[in-house]
């Protein structure tokens, strides 16, 4: 008997539901899901990304206490200030929408993981990730001190996670230390490690009034066509400190995030960004595909790549097609 056909039929294990359920090698549950909100002043719709809106602290507790109701356990909170400054002071306000979203989530939904980003874009009034010099490149060094203080700021609002976004070389490390030295050793970094310079941010940005004035973000976010260096950097993460890795964007990075993957016995996250949202949302209002199917072939593609969670704007309905 051979290994080949006729002999060997795989269509065997494929006749039934049930035998497909049993041999399934990638499990999608909302358990693996996290929604990012935008927390802000006013609510309002974020036009480019149909179904998302900015929310106000009351809205964003509202979301927390539905995702939690459908086993998704956590939530990425963004802020939007009302004010920007060049050094991105709204930041670290302990009074920021962010800090008081926080303490609101944890105080209805205790058993929400609040995980917050960590980066100066929102607040600062050039758009760039971290503070400048006179000649207009980013300060990596100026800028870690400003991210650390974030940080702490977040962990005492009561953040379960930190999760830094600006690429600067060697923030986790700084966020380490000035969490350890502050009493906060017990939590959590989940570094954005490979974090890409992409086109698909750009719902984002309008979401969270953050494209940078001038320039891009080449100087600091990774070039698209590099995977040994998001190795490096993944690997400069961890060596600071990190406790969780991701890898961002998702879906044009599978192979970056199997790299990734094979590279640590860390928990890998993806970030399933707003420009992934955003065409999946315009193909579906055009009738190009079933909505529900492409997000959860998109969703188990991302785990079958390797990431232990997903980072999702989809999270919410993903979690209701799952219960159905
Ligand atoms: C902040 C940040 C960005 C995203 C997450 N954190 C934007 C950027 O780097 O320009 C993008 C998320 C998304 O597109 O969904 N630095």
């Amino acid at each position: 008997m051979s290994m080949a056909y006729p002999d060997t039929r795989l269509r065997r294990l494929r006749r039934s539901a049930a035998l497909r359920d049993l041999v399934r090698e990638t499990e999608l549950t909302p358990g693996r899901l996290i929604a990012p909100l935008f927390v802000a002043s006013q609510e309002a719709p974020v036009e480019s990304m149909p179904g998302v809106s900015r929310l106000t602290i009351g809205g964003a507790v509202a979301a927390a206490g539905r995702l939690a109701d459908l086993g998704v356990p956590g939530v990425l909170l963004f802020g939007i200030p009302d004010h920007k400054d060049a050094e991105g002071s709204g930041a670290w306000d302990d009074d920021g929408t962010v800090q008081l979203a926080v303490a609101a989530i944890k105080a209805a939904h205790p058993q929400t993981l609040v995980i917050t980003d960590v980066c100066l874009c929102e607040y600062t009034d050039h758009g760039h990730c971290g503070v400048l010099r006179s000649d207009g490149s980013v300060d990596n060094d100026a800028s870690l001190e400003l991210l650390a203080r974030t940080a702490l700021s977040h962990a005492r609002a009561g953040a379960d996670v930190i999760a830094p976004s600006d690429m600067m070389d060697g923030r986790v490390g700084a966020i380490r230390a000035e969490l350890d030295s502050e009493g906060f050793s017990e939590l959590p970094i989940l570094a954005y490690a490979a974090k890409f310079a992409s086109a698909f941010y750009g719902p984002f940005r309008e979401a969270a009034d953050s494209a940078p004035a001038f320039g891009d973000r080449r100087s600091y976010q990774m070039d698209p066509a590099n995977v040994r260096e998001a190795l490096r950097e993944t690997e400069l993460d961890i060596a600071e400190g990190a406790d969780i890795v991701m890898v961002k964007p998702a879906l044009p990075y599978l192979d970056v995030i199997a790299a990734v993957r094979a590279m640590t016995r860390l928990p890998v996250a993806a970030y399933n960004v707003s420009g992934e949202y955003a065409m999946v949302k315009a193909a579906a209002a055009a009738g190009a595909f079933d909505e529900r199917a492409i997000v959860l072939e998109t969703l188990t593609s991302i785990r079958r790549a390797g990431a232990d969670m997903i980072i999702t704007y989809h999270a919410e309905e993903a979690a209701r097609w799952l219960a159905t």
